[in-house]
């Protein structure tokens, strides 16, 4: 069994990491809920493969189960839903003293998690991951949200799980492009912060060699996001590094209406073009970008997507968080070990922003 423990004071919590931990479920939530109720968020997906597993535990364990199985994908993730999710707590008299399990990807953990948040002005919840994505990155942090018209997570707080379970066997019903959609985020670890996990993230071919070493790899993951949360809950500094490559990759999700290139693929092209045009300015070492393009096509991802400068620049220019004209990106000053660069969307355009060479010599 694998254990980590993310350092939040008070809020502080334990990851477990084991194939077949579900089975186990009922077990290790006794340690955190003494209580008798618990309620479990999850979608139409996982609930005909997984369902049953989890709820056998939890009787087992003493529980009793409540349950509401949402419809998959991003829509319900709508602030819009967010009554019928209290709608289904309130019918299930859950109280302040229950426990809500959130059990499914990033999606159900996120407006579950939000619900859990904010109903009754908050019940403690616990996170049950099924995608790669939320098992390496969604479901620790703790930020929970959901979607306005205007945009993607522009509802949301903070709200830290109690406990994490993470049963890294549930990724074998995973559809190819799920999978490597949350091998975006992998190898976003790797690249930042960690250049064993990149060396072998770069020597594996494909899901299969993967899941060998699955636990190690989500561990690795975990362990770093961890780390970046526990210095920086409130994401004011340091958890900008985890945005590496999101800023290009938000734009392409954006210019193609969420629609044509899922997150992880977007990030994927956004973290080899940020290192092109980072070398390009000598901010980062020649032959990054390539090392992140071998890579990503190891795993089932492509950094050719067609998107033109323009739509990027424009795009980071109206970000709603970019109302000063000040920008952060995310750059490597070597693979596995990142930095923030406080820059201006021109950026992004060539030839705008002087390297360092040129600022030396203009200088001397
Ligand atoms: N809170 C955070 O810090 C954070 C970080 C990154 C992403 N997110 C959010 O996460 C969401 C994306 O999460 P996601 O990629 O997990 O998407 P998702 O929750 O939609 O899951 C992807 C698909 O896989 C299915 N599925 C889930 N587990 C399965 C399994 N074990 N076997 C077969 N199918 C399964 C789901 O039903 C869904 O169709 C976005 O809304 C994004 O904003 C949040
Ligand atoms: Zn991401």
């Amino acid at each position: 069994m694998r254990n980590l423990r993310v350092n939040l004071d008070e809020n502080s919590y334990d990851i477990f990491i084991e194939k077949g931990l579900l089975n186990q479920s009922g077990e290790f939530l006794k340690k955190i809920h003494t209580g008798k109720k618990v309620f479990i968020f999850t979608d139409e997906n996982v609930a005909p493969l997984y369902l049953e597993r989890l709820k056998k535990s939890l009787d087992t364990a003493g529980f009793s189960v409540f349950c509401d199985i949402l419809p998959a994908g991003e829509p319900t993730k709508a602030f819009g839903n967010m009554a019928k999710l209290y709608a289904a707590l309130l019918a299930a008299g859950i109280t302040r003293s229950d426990l809500i399990i959130t059990f499914g990807g990033g999606v159900v953990g996120d407006i579950g998690g939000f619900a859990a948040a904010t109903y009754l002005r908050g019940v403690k919840f616990v996170q049950i991951p099924t995608t790669l994505l939320a098992q390496v990155d969604s479901s620790v942090g703790g930020k929970v949200a959901a979607d306005l018209p205007e945009g993607k997570n522009l509802a949301g707080c903070f709200w830290q799980p109690k406990m994490v379970l993470i049963d890294p066997a549930l990724l074998e019903t995973l559809s190819d492009s799920f999978f490597a959609d949350g091998m975006g985020e992998v190898i976003k670890y790797g690249a930042i912060r960690d250049k064993i996990l990149f060396s072998l993230l770069s020597a594996l071919r494909g899901r299969e060699e993967v899941m060998e070493k699955i636990e190690e790899i989500i561990e690795t993951c975990c362990k770093i996001k961890a780390e970046i949360v526990a210095r920086d809950e409130k994401d004011t500094g340091e958890r900008m590094l985890l945005n590496f490559g999101h800023t290009i990759g938000h734009a392409i999700e954006k210019e193609y209406r969420y629609q044509t290139y899922s997150h992880g693929q977007a990030v994927a092209a956004g973290m080899f073009w940020i290192s092109q045009i980072a070398e390009k300015k000598s901010l980062s070492p020649t032959g990054t970008a390539e090392k992140i393009r071998e890579t990503l096509h190891r795993h089932g991802l492509s950094e050719t997507i067609p998107f033109n400068q323009n739509a990027l620049i424009n795009s980071v220019t109206v970000d709603k968080k970019n109302l000063t004209g000040k920008l952060n990106v995310i750059l490597l000053q070597e693979i596995g070990n990142a930095f923030i660069h406080p820059t201006t969307p021109e950026f992004f355009t060539p030839e705008t922003e002087k390297t360092f060479a040129e600022k030396e010599d203009a200088g001397r």
